[in-house]
């Protein structure tokens, strides 16, 4: 199927909801050197959040940083592709999403990572503890979290946040994904 909610914050795409080869996002801009690892694109009201929210964290010397952000369906599939060099299409199919099925398509999801810590040892930082309880009053979410495997379809990504505006609370609060929120507010 077509990614629905398209052009807004709760746009959904996943193993089933997925993006034209075409797609892409109005109004990306770069994120402050600062706060990525090299150039990296992402919504401009995306990267207003996630700069201050990085400027936050750094009040609390905890130094967040993006690792990934837009990445166009071209880039997507040479990932995927790559990653099946190394794993069995089901083992990749856990962590990886194909070309056209991928968030970061979007613009509005960002893999982060620490100054120290790349995003593979994210989960034990100080800046991981933080995230996790703090993002959603920037708008994100933790968008592949732990024991919703069954849901989303991939593994737990401590790393990986999705931009969903003013959504993100009631997520949090409840510690749903951004599908079962869409099956509350939309019925899906
Ligand atoms: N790692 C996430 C699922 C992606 O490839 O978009
Ligand atoms: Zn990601």
């Amino acid at each position: 199927m077509y990614a629905i909610n398209l052009n807004t914050d709760l746009i959904l795409v996943n193993k089933d909801y997925a993006l034209d080869k075409n797609y892409v996002p109005n109004n990306l801009v770069k994120i402050n050197n600062n706060f990525s690892t090299k150039e990296i694109f992402i919504c401009k009201k995306v990267k207003y959040y996630f700069e201050k929210m990085c400027n936050d964290a750094l009040n609390n010397n905890l130094r967040i940083i993006a690792m990934s952000g837009y990445r166009d369906y071209e880039y997507q599939k040479n990932l995927y592709n790559e990653y099946l060099k190394f794993d069995k299409k089901e083992i990749v199919d856990t962590y990886s999403a194909k070309p056209g099925h991928s968030e970061h398509q979007t613009g509005l999801a960002i893999d982060v990572c620490t100054d120290k810590k790349d995003y593979i040892e994210f989960i034990n930082t100080s800046e991981y503890i933080w995230l996790k309880d703090n993002c959603h009053k920037y708008g994100f979410i933790i968008r592949y979290n732990k024991n919703k495997e069954n849901i989303t379809g991939y593994k737990f990504e401590p790393w990986h946040i999705r931009y969903v505006g003013n959504s993100a609370k009631y997520i949090y609060d409840n510690n749903i994904t951004l599908e079962e929120y869409l099956k509350i507010v939309r019925n899906l």
